[in-house]
């Protein structure tokens, strides 16, 4: 969702601002704009729509300055229009606010009193007046920060210039993230550190209730108490090939041929610790493992549904009992807490604020042992949790998650692994077969894309149709949901999916000739039962697209399309058949014209409610 850059240094810093801007679209907006301090004055560009018109007309104005702030919007408070876009400014202070300010209204009432006007329906107004009012009060920029924070409710990233501060930069974070890139004789302030990476690597993130000032020379830190206080420099991994789209043409089709790579750096851990130890999940890892009772699951989107996979294997490899639910719902429910619980948080981007939440709720049931499946270092819900699994994705840019599902799959393998071997249900030879199986992966994924244009065939099919069901039993019928909200997300056409044991019970009387019915089929034990629900589709007219594989024994008829991988890969199979599905729903989007990166409506990153 919404995103931030700021830039102090020896040169403009107008095209670093857009640049970053450019880099955030990933994450979904729809307003951009800059400010900067020139001279002693403020000067703001904003617009509604992309990046680049308002990079046009701060052009046109000819902006250009070595202070300033930028931000991309997702509405929250107010709609989408110019008056409502960040930068906001109080005379002459200018800010850019991630987050949400729950106590807006009263500060909007008291500061209309003290004779402030407001220009937009935002509750990001609010702060700027604030600070202007501190300033007023005689405090300089940062204690004015610093006391206009201690009265807001919420969450906040935020960065802060003042026309009577040119020389400097304020910025703060409660609830939201924000780190600060230290250059040579120049400093920078990002949301994510996607922004700044052109200019730098070196990295500091802030945490919980900071405040930071920033000028050419350096950076001073301070603690929610005020107290000065050094934060950790960090080296950032995130590499400038993994933000460029390179030969592709969707950063998503990117995403989805990088898997073999990405599942093969997730799995280097694996490998090398020649086991499934504990260690792979952090340094406490053998202590709160210790005794565990069961696995609570909590995450959001694709997220979930990978939770849904894991169920399937912690229950059957490990005998442990696992349930999953949507972050979203867990928070707000009266759960029965057990200490003897792992809680496990999955997120690609480490920052949903409601999975977030719900690791916060449970921690505050007394919940102590937490884990966190993660593919940002340093992101909120790592850094909330007591052990973390990191997946070796790289920087996942298109919104629909690709690979960082199969990632996220390789770790949730592991952790049921590991909890089998700690509970004594991994014999040494099942566990080398395992090691196999994982060192074999990225070569069955890379013969799945290798079917690409067979599945590009099937989109052309799917493209006109309205609706689709996807089918699936046992561990697949999580990349049946997986494969169903690939296609609604990106192609717009409706997708249900069902577990396929359940088709009498409703969704079968959908089936007629213009319902395509998507199936997922391994040969494995469910094989013999899927292929009844299939001959119910075909006896009611569906048109069924099966994906299988080599080792199953049923081939092509009439109304019956197959696509076969060439083998069947035992345990792992779902993390296999998620590729076809994953090109289904690109295709499919890519005869439909829709924007496969940013489909309408939806963000990256779901950092609020
Ligand atoms: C958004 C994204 C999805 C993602 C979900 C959870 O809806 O568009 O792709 O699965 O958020 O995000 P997380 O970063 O927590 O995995």
């Amino acid at each position: 969702m919404c995103g931030i850059v700021g830039a102090i240094a020896g040169r403009d810093v107008v095209p670093v601002l857009i640049e970053g801007l450019k880099r955030l679209e990933y994450r979904g907006y729809d307003s951009a704009g800059i400010a900067v301090v020139e001279g002693d004055t403020v000067r703001r560009v904003r617009r509604t729509g992309r990046v680049s018109e308002m990079e046009v007309a701060a052009q046109a104005e000819g902006l250009a300055a070595s202070l300033g702030i930028g931000h991309t919007r997702w509405a929250t408070h107010g709609g989408v229009t110019e008056s409502n876009a960040h930068p906001h400014v109080s005379q002459g202070v200018a800010l850019v606010h991630n987050g949400i300010i729950e106590n807006h209204e009263a500060q909007r009432e008291r500061l209309t009193a003290l004779g402030y006007a407001f220009e937009s329906q935002t509750d990001t107004e609010v702060i700027a007046h604030l600070i202007h009012h501190h300033l007023d009060g005689g405090l300089d920029l940062l204690q004015a920060v610093q006391a206009a924070t201690r009265e807001l409710e919420g969450a906040y990233a935020l960065a802060v210039v003042s026309r009577d501060a040119p020389d400097r930069m304020v910025c703060a974070r409660m609830g939201c993230p924000l780190l600060i890139g230290l250059g040579d004789g120049e400093n920078f302030i990002a949301s994510d550190v996607s922004a700044i990476i052109q200019a730098t690597r070196r990295v500091i993130f802030l945490e919980e209730g900071d405040t930071a000032e920033l000028t050419h020379a350096g950076v001073a830190v301070y603690d929610e108490t005020g107290a000065p206080v050094a934060r950790g420099e960090h080296l950032s991994d995130v590499s400038l090939a993994s933000l460029e789209l390179g030969p592709y043409r969707h950063f998503m089709q990117k995403e989805i041929h990088e898997q073999p790579r990405a599942i093969g750096d997730t799995l280097e851990a694996i490998i090398d610790a020649a086991g499934f130890e504990p260690g792979l999940f952090g340094a406490d890892a053998a202590e709160v493992f210790d005794g565990v009772r069961g696995v609570q699951i909590l995450a959001c989107g694709t997220s979930y549904y990978a939770g849904l996979v894991a169920q399937y294997w912690i229950e059957a490899i490990a005998g442990v009992p696992c349930r999953v639910e949507i972050a979203s719902e867990y928070r707000y429910r009266k759960v029965v807490p057990d200490p003897g619980h792992l809680i496990v948080t999955i997120s690609q981007s480490g920052e949903t604020l409601d999975t977030m939440e719900a690791l916060k709720y449970a921690k505050s049931l007394g919940h102590t042992r937490t884990l966190s499946i993660c593919n940002v270092p340093e992101s909120a819900i790592p850094r909330a949790s007591r052990l973390v699994f990191y997946t070796r994705a790289g920087a996942e840019i298109g919104v629909a998650s690709t690979k960082a599902f199969t990632t996220q799959l390789v770790g949730l393998f592991a952790l049921a692994a590991t909890l089998a071997k700690l509970g004594g249900h991994l014999p040494a030879e099942r566990e080398a077969e395992y090691i196999d199986s994982l060192r074999h992966l990225p070569g069955s994924i890379q013969h799945a894309l290798n079917l690409e244009p067979q599945i590009a065939s099937w989109a052309e099919r799917f493209s006109p149709r309205h609706h689709a069901l996807f089918l699936g039993r046992g561990v697949h019928y999580p990349i049946a949901l997986e494969g169903a909200l690939k296609l609604k997300e990106i192609s717009y056409i409706h997708a249900e999916a069902y577990p396929a044991g359940e088709l009498k019970h409703g969704p079968l009387a959908l089936v007629d000739a213009d319902m395509p019915v998507v199936v997922i089929a391994p040969k494995d034990e469910l094989l013999e039962k899927v292929k009844s629900n299939m001959q119910e589709v075909r006896a009611r007219g569906g048109e069924l697209f099966v994906f299988t594989d080599a080792d199953s024994n049923f081939g092509a008829s009439e109304g019956v399309h197959v696509i076969r991988a060439p083998r069947h890969v035992g345990v792992l199979s779902p993390i296999v058949h998620t590729i076809p599905v994953q090109l289904l729903a690109y295709h499919t989007a890519l005869a439909r014209g829709t924007d496969v990166d940013k489909p309408r409506n939806l963000a990256k990153s779901v950092t609020v409610e």
